[in-house]
Parts: C-alpha cells; sequence; structure tokens
C-alpha cells in the first residue's frame, strides 16, 4: 500500500514539472488516507472537477449526488478496490434499480460492490499526475461497463453505472461518463455532520483544479421540487421512503389503493386516491399513484431541501412535474375540510 507521504511527494513533485511522468510502480487497491472523489469529464463542464457528495436517503444510506445536493465528503477511503465512508458505516454498491442504468450508491447492507483499481494518469486540464479510480467490475458481474452521472434534481446529477454493451438509451436522461479522482484531503477540516444543502464546502488544498461546487440558499424551496396542489386541497408533505430504504414496517408506505398510468401527474393521483375516499397520495416511479389514510412514523419525510433530491422522477403525464422516484413518494395530504391548506416549509 501507499502511504500518504508518497502520494504527497509524488503529487508536489508532478505540481513543478512540465509534464506528467506516470510512475512504473503499480498502485495497490487500498487508500488508507482521506480523500474526497472529484469527478472528471473534459468535455463536459456541466459536472468537471466538481465533487461526489452523499446524502443521506434513510435506512442509514447514503445517495450520491453532484451538487448542489448532498453532503461534500472529504472522508472517503479505499478498502479492496471498494470506496468507504466509515463515519456513517457505508460502501459503494451498485444495484437497487435498473432502467438503462443502474444506482451507485453507498450502504453498509450487503449489496454487491462497486470494485476500483487506483491508477495514477495525468490531469486533462493541467497534465499534473493524479491518482483516479478505474472502475473495474460489479461484485459478482461480469468485468467492465463505466461510471456515469444523471442530471436529477435541481442542478444535480447522480451517480450511476452503466453495464458492459449497454445497449438501451433514454434520450432524456443522458448519463454522462465520468473518471473518479482521489483528492487526498490529510489536513482539511473535518466533514460537517450536519446534512444541510448549505454546508459550504472548502476548497481541498491539494488540488489545483479544483472548482467550487455552487450552493442553494435556505430556507426557500426549489421550485418545480413538488407540485402545488393546496387549491385542490392537498399539501405536500415531502419526500417519503418505501421500505427498501427504511428498516422496518410494512412493504408499502401507502397501501390503501393504487393506479398506473402514461398520463400520472400529482392532480391525477390526488383525485384518484379522493375519489377511493383515501387521505393521503403518493406518486412513485414516473407513473404510479399510491393512496392510504396513514403513514408510519418509520415513512414519515423528512423536512429539508435535500430530502427532496431523491423525488426526481418526471411524471409520464407531465415533464414538468415530480411523481416520486426510486421507491420515493412525492406524498401529498388532503387537508382537513375549512382548515388552512398548507405545504410543509423545507428548510
Ligand atoms: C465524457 O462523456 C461523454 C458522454 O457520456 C463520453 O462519450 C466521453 O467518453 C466522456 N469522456 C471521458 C473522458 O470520460
Amino acid at each position: 500500500m501507499i502511504d500518504w507521504r508518497t502520494v504527497s511527494a509524488l503529487l508536489a513533485g508532478a505540481a513543478v514539472s512540465s509534464a506528467c511522468t506516470i510512475p512504473t510502480e503499480p498502485l495497490g487497491n487500498n487508500i488508507a488516507y482521506p480523500f474526497r472523489a472529484q469527478v472528471q469529464n473534459a468535455t463536459r463542464p456541466e459536472v468537471h472537477n466538481l465533487y461526489m457528495n452523499l446524502l443521506e436517503a434513510g435506512g442509514g444510506d447514503r445517495h450520491l449526488f453532484i451538487g448542489p445536493v448532498g453532503v461534500p465528503t472529504y472522508d472517503l477511503t479505499l478498502v479492496d478496490g471498494v470506496i468507504n465512508h466509515v463515519p456513517n458505516g457505508v460502501r459503494a454498491v451498485i444495484g437497487g434499480e435498473i432502467d438503462h442504468t443502474t444506482k451507485l450508491f453507498m450502504t453498509g447492507r450487503g449489496d454487491y460492490r462497486a470494485v476500483f483499481q487506483p491508477t495514477y494518469a495525468c490531469n486533462p486540464d493541467t497534465d499534473e499526475l493524479q491518482i483516479e479510480l478505474h472502475f473495474v467490475t460489479w461484485q459478482n458481474q461480469p468485468t467492465g461497463g463505466h461510471i456515469c452521472v444523471r442530471h436529477a434534481f435541481e442542478n444535480s446529477h447522480e451517480f450511476r453505472y452503466s453495464p458492459p454493451g449497454n445497449t438501451l438509451i433514454d434520450v432524456d436522461r443522458e448519463c454522462i461518463k465520468v473518471t473518479l479522482v482521489v483528492l487526498p484531503t490529510t489536513g482539511l477540516p473535518p466533514q460537517s455532520t450536519t446534512l444541510s444543502t448549505s454546508t459550504i464546502p472548502a476548497t481541498p488544498s491539494t488540488s489545483t483544479t479544483s472548482t467550487t461546487p455552487t450552493s442553494t440558499p435556505t430556507g426557500t424551496t426549489p421550485s418545480g421540487a413538488f407540485t402545488d396542489l393546496t387549491a385542490q386541497g392537498y399539501r405536500f408533505l415531502g419526500c417519503a421512503p418505501e421500505e427498501r430504504w427504511t428498516t422496518d414496517g410494512p412493504f408499502r408506505t401507502l397501501s390503501g389503493a393504487t393506479e398506473s398510468s402514461d398520463d400520472m401527474t400529482n392532480q391525477r393521483c390526488a383525485a384518484f386516491c379522493t375519489a377511493q375516499g383515501f387521505k393521503y397520495a403518493g406518486t412513485e416511479w414516473r407513473r404510479e399513484c399510491w393512496c392510504g389514510n396513514t403513514v408510519a412514523a418509520t415513512r414519515q419525510p423528512a423536512t429539508t431541501l435535500a430530502s427532496l433530491a431523491t423525488c426526481d422522477y418526471k411524471c409520464t403525464g407531465d415533464q414538468a412535474q415530480f411523481c416520486g422516484g426510486d421507491a420515493w413518494l412525492s406524498l401529498y395530504e388532503r387537508c382537513e375540510a375549512g382548515a388552512v391548506c398548507e405545504n410543509v416549509v423545507f428548510t
């Protein structure tokens, strides 16, 4: 294993040389010093040189996003090729949801892991030596494929895995192939422990190519994050988890009635649940509507702005609305007759 001092010396040496020289010694697949993961694709400025952030996603899992959502994370490590975040007891895995790509996220559970090989390479902008995490395999799956990022919520991109020979193309949701780069963060302040989109990331002192990700202002709810149904007598409660993101409770958060449609919108779902006599209406996976009369304590949505990020699937019936996500419900509650009907405020 290569230690931090050696890396530091190598990187410093590279900074003063005029061309990138790749060391002949191969890198092991463990990185014990803390690092931040930088995203590079020099032809795609919307993602190039931004960072991988962690977003709490229920059940202790962390979803992986490029800002503005998620928490800047400076203390990743690599264990046998697998990205770990020890403070949260999670490591990078692939799975859960498959459309034209599959989710790359972090969990403490036993999902098949994403395995990387640290590799020396030259920075595409500065030609300085850097350590890249080259994707090797999805554990127990064929070797190959690549990591990509797909536009998600607001300005954010979520991390995905595209398998080898992938021929499924969703023209509306391009997944941009990216390189993950190890930025050692020794000497930087520890990661903030509070989940907030207003966390101001420190600029890694070891990077000469970093771009500080933009952050969203606090106290405002991003426009379009949910559909205002208050005129229809429903208020938005937030993005609520299904069983996959929790540790107990029923399989379905809303188990009263359901329908699925190419014309799904939040209005349609609320009207459907009202007609069926239910109090709660939730849209999910672009085209599903679920109704119920109770929401268990473990399934209550959070009220942080960041928590809205996982309900980022556009409705099949209206691309300007979000209809939940991958095992996440855009959750609405019917207002009491005569009472003030207001959406939850997200901070
Ligand atoms: C940048 O993204 C495009 C689109 O996914 C891809 O074709 C290209 O190979 C990527 N470049 C790098 C260096 O990953």
